[in-house]
């Protein structure tokens, strides 16, 4: 298993290419379902999750062809389905398989998805997916592990709450009710520019859908989509992590690409915690050439609140940042597992229920880590970055599921990482 190897301590300096987001690619790419013509998307990253969607979609007969710019643009064409079951083995890869439960239905009437297991930060039940498609009509039981949905006369439109804010649910259900017929109107609808680049997405092929942006959208059916050439949103999270890593190296960087009104949460974060945020012509200036870092407040929320997918990042900050820090989880049970891993390199983090508190320390040193997400893992590598002596970090698969060339990039700006295949 491929290791990173990091020696702490270089300002990062330059600039750093920000690639289309994976949480935005995965639902676009589940998309292609809902129609018998192309769907092009481009600027897709190249990451392993891509992949495995593009595996699962294979396997329902969709076809496939990289156009142009290797790799980032595919041509997705689900001409008639060969299959529509999603099975355990890719499922358990990738949670977000799941996102072909609504368009499967809505399309072909019935879907058979492996009913995802537990996950490293928490339960992520889907319980509000089954509930609210059943609203639109499906027949919906779980076999042997399967999620087993039928709705051999179609779905129809119906009042969706959702009791929670949930952002697969909301792509899931947009997906399914843009066929429905009828109206559909989702209540306390997820707000995160991955769900708004969906939903523009099936407006493009021909959905009828407002309050796109807002909490509440409504949904009119149509009786067939079309094709339509799309382009995946940049990655906040993606920049979110590089903006971190500059102001944890007291570096300069530009985010090239990126979209400051997409991170305006973070950017605030950054910016009370003594990080210059500012707009370029090329996406986003992050410095701290300067002053120390303070100690910050923040809590997880649903967009426009702090995103969870940052929160492991930011609490690298914290922990070389003057005085205490709080950092409140809200949306998973189970996300601080980097906190045991960052005491290892000296930093003083205490959990307490949803809330870790953090005292900055003077100083990380290096150390051997490894965690269990995708974001904790990145969290460990910018630690490593400010950190002194050597860094290992095991398990890079989880790195490669979410940061392309993340090795690349930073050393591009000064890092000293490198990869150690094994
Ligand atoms: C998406 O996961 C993202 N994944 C996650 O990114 C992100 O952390 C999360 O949204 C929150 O922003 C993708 O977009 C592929 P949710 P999702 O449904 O859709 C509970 C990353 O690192 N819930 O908004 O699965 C759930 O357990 C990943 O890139 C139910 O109880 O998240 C959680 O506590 C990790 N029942 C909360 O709602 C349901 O049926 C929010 O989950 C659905 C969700």
């Amino acid at each position: 298993m491929d290791k990173i190897r990091i020696i702490g301590g270089n300002p990062l300096t330059g600039s750093i290419p920000i690639g289309g987001a994976k949480n935005a690619a995965l639902p676009l790419m589940a998309a292609c379902l809902l129609t018998a013509d192309t769907l092009s998307l481009s600027n897709l990253p190249r990451l392993a999750d891509v992949s495995t969607m593009a595996r699962l979609l294979a396997d329902f007969g969709v076809e496939i062809a990289s156009a142009g710019d290797a790799e980032r643009v595919l041509n997705l064409t689900a001409g008639s389905a060969n299959g529509t079951t999603a099975a355990y083995d890719l499922v358990r890869k990738m949670r977000a398989s799941v996102l072909v439960l609504g368009p499967l239905l809505a399309r072909y009437g019935r879907a058979r998805v492996s009913l995802p297991g537990g996950c490293a930060i928490g339960t992520r039940p889907v319980d509000l997916h089954l509930r609210a498609l059943a609203e639109l009509g499906a027949d919906i039981e779980i076999d042997k592990g399967y999620i087993e949905a039928r709705a051999p006369n179609g779905l129809k439109g119906a009042d969706i709450v959702f009791p929670v804010v949930t952002v697969g649910g909301t792509e899931n259900l947009l997906m399914a009710a843009v066929l429905a017929e009828g109206e559909t109107s989702l209540t306390n609808a997820a707000r995160e520019p991955e769900v708004v680049d969906l939903a523009h997405c099936l407006v493009a092929m021909g959905a009828e859908i407002e309050g796109i942006g807002s909490d509440t959208l409504r949904i009119k059916g149509v009786a067939a989509l079309g094709g339509a050439a799309y382009d995946v949103v940049p990655d906040r999270i993606e920049a979110g992590t590089y903006a971190v890593a500059a102001a944890v190296t007291g570096g300069d960087v530009e985010l090239a690409g990126a979209r400051l009104e997409l991170m305006m949460a973070l950017a605030g974060s950054l910016e009370k915690a003594g990080v210059s945020v500012s707009e370029t012509k090329a996406g986003i200036r992050v410095s701290r050439n300067t002053g120390p870092l303070q100690g910050i407040d923040v809590m997880t929320e649903p967009f426009p609140g702090f995103p969870t997918d940052m929160q492991a990042q930011l609490m690298v900050l914290m922990a070389i940042a003057a005085g205490a820090s709080m950092i409140t989880e809200t949306i998973f049970e189970n996300r601080f597992m980097h906190v045991p891993e960052l005491g290892r390199m000296g930093a003083d983090i205490n959990v307490h229920g949803s809330s870790a508190i953090v005292r900055g320390v003077a100083e990380l040193t290096g150390a051997q880590v490894m965690a269990t997400d995708l974001r904790a893992s990145v969290s460990l590598v910018l630690a490593g970055l400010a950190a002194k002596g050597e860094t290992i970090v095991n398990r890079v698969y989880h790195l490669d599921r979410g940061y392309e060339r993340l090795e690349e990039k930073l050393a591009a700006c000064g890092a000293v990482i490198e990869r150690l295949s094994g």
